[in-house]
């Protein structure tokens, strides 16, 4: 299943994110091999879509994406990644860039986000310099992350003629903050809504909710396939769990070409978690 962006690409609405792989805040490179074949199962499942930051790892994350794409064809890829706030003028955010297709490997990702806005670094010259970025056919497309949707108007402001095409925040059944204000506004505009940590870092996976733990028996599903479910069943939204488990990458595919659709179920599990 896929999205369409404004410009109609596709981008499905399952992805991998990777926030851990290859490190935290510091490179770490003891489970290279395990990530790199995780990495590569995910995209043989489906999941096309790598979700990456310059961050992760501090660059050793996009170091194994780069590794584990080696021989796949990089047009089935639909990349992300995304530039540090400290990173946002525009000298900074072009050798950002530079480094991160470097480690990737590719001349170009598909999307290139701002991973926090910078109130220190005028958000007119990041977003003229993004632009920039797209005109130069480094990146397919623009867009932002943990913005409001006040920011990202004024973001969308300094586009000539481009068009914010994402903003990645948190949502998920425990944080269904951007229900009520941010999807709807990012519906009207166009823009793509990301749910990161659709799966609460893990803890929606674990037994103990009752709403839940009762309609995963119902479906006959796992708990981490109604969370996932639950989102990207919603207009508008994609999703990047991560995992470098293979039996939960499976699970993830699972999450996908079925519905939440009997007895108001879809509003019993959201109206559990609030
Ligand atoms: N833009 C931002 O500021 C921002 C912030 C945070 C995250 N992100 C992106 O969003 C992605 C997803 O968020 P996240 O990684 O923080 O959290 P998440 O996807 O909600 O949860 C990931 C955790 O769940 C575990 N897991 C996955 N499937 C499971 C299953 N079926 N059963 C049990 N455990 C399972 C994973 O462990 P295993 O690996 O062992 O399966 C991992 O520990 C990140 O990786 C990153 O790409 C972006």
């Amino acid at each position: 299943m896929f999205r369409m962006l404004a410009d109609g690409t596709r981008i499905p609405v399952l992805g991998l994110g990777t926030w851990g792989i290859g490190g935290r805040e510091q490179p770490d490179d003891s489970r290279d091999d395990e990530a790199i074949s995780a990495i590569q199962m995910a995209i043989d499942l489906g999941l096309t879509h790598i979700d990456t930051a310059e961050y992760y790892g501090a660059g050793h994350c996009e170091e194994l994406i780069g590794r584990a794409i080696q021989s796949v064809n990089r047009k089935k890829l639909f990349i992300t990644t995304k530039v540090w706030p400290t990173h946002l003028a525009k000298k900074d955010l072009i050798a950002s860039l530079y480094g991160s297709l470097k480690r990737l490997g590719t001349d170009y990702v598909d999307l290139l986000l701002i991973h926090w806005p910078n109130p220190e670094i005028p958000l007119r010259e990041t977003m003229r310099t993004l632009e920039e970025c797209v005109d130069k056919g480094l990146t397919g497309h623009i867009g932002v992350s943990n913005f409001s949707p006040q920011l990202m108007d004024e973001a969308q402001s300094y586009l000539k003629e481009g068009w914010i095409a994402v903003n990645q925040v948190e949502y998920s059944l425990i944080d269904q903050k951007p229900r009520m204000e941010l999807l709807p506004v990012c519906r009207k505009t166009g823009v793509l809504l990301i749910a990161y940590r659709p799966l609460g870092r893990g803890i929606l996976t674990l037994p103990g909710h009752t709403v839940l733990d009762q309609l995963a028996e119902k479906y006959g599903k796992t708990r981490s396939q109604m969370a996932l479910n639950w989102l990207i069943s919603q207009e508008g939204v994609a999703t990047i769990p991560k995992s470098v488990n293979p039996l939960h990458l499976m699970e993830i595919i699972g999450a996908e070409g079925w519905s939440l659709d009997e007895d108001d179920d879809w509003d019993r599990l959201a109206n559990s978690f609030v």
